[in-house]
């Protein structure tokens, strides 16, 4: 089995990289490749900068020339739900592509010649990613006091819908413009939806798992640097490495 792991930002993916053992590095379409071993997975892992092109070509040459198997992509949102603040986790269940919008030929967010509006995520892939961020959250007691310092006091895990787009989401007239016509979306982000869709088409499972990096607002962009500067990496590498754990230990 080989793992593929995206991220759109060189620092949600630098601790992951750093971590992989007997590295093979492979540059391809402007995108640096990093093959090896990450707690005893075969993994390959890349950064595939921002958007749903980058990300799409990115998950494209995962699948064709590495032949991964699975794909994670792990990264920050900005947060469209209340309920959710900054260092929150959100595991995606549907993907939206809010961006797409070819009425009236087609249902807005329909995917043209899929019939479909959202690519599902199996609740059986979801359940295993948020048993290990739960291990994550619950044994992680050193990176959870340098959070605590942050005020970021009691991070929790939502499971639900996550909308992607070539957007960044920075005033409160764009997030309601999203929830109103997305009601069910819980986080923004700009990649996720394009890498399920590039899955489904090759028959690959792709697990998306965010960080609240911000609240998609007048104030974002300040947070989502300040956040992916500090802590991204760390959640990313934490939670992958329960993730792996998990999975080496449901295989056995
Ligand atoms: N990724 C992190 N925060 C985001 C936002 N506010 N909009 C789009 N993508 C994001």
């Amino acid at each position: 089995m080989l793992l593929g792991i995206m991220g759109a930002m060189p620092e949600e993916m630098d601790k992951i990289i750093a971590s992989i053992d007997d590295k093979e590095i492979v540059e391809r379409g402007s995108r640096i490749y990093y093959r090896g071993n990450l707690f005893g997975q075969e993994v390959v892992a890349v950064f595939s900068r921002w958007g749903k092109v980058a990300a799409a070509t990115t998950a494209t040459n995962m699948i064709l020339d590495f032949k991964v198997d699975r794909i994670v992509f792990t990264g920050v949102a900005g947060a469209i739900s209340p309920e959710l603040n900054v260092g929150d986790i959100v595991i995606g269940q549907r993907l939206f592509q809010h961006d797409m919008d070819a009425r009236p030929l087609m249902r807005r967010f329909e995917i043209p010649l899929t019939g479909k509006t959202s690519y599902e995520t199996p609740q059986q892939n979801v359940d295993t990613m948020a048993q290990a961020v739960h291990t994550f959250l619950k044994n992680n007691k050193e990176f959870r006091k340098i959070l605590a310092e942050q005020d970021i006091t009691s991070p929790r895990l939502l499971t639900g819908d996550i909308a992607s787009g070539d957007l960044f989401i920075s005033s409160t007239e764009m997030k309601h413009a999203l929830i109103k016509n997305l009601p069910s979306v819980v986080c923004v982000e700009m990649e996720g939806a394009a890498v399920a869709q590039v899955c489904d088409d090759y028959g690959v499972p792709l697990i998306v798992v965010r960080v609240i990096s911000d609240t998609a607002d007048e104030k974002a962009h300040i947070s989502a640097i300040g956040f992916v500067n500090q802590h991204a990496g760390d959640y990313s590498l934490s939670i992958l490495k329960e993730y792996i754990d998990l999975t080496n230990i449901l295989k056995d």
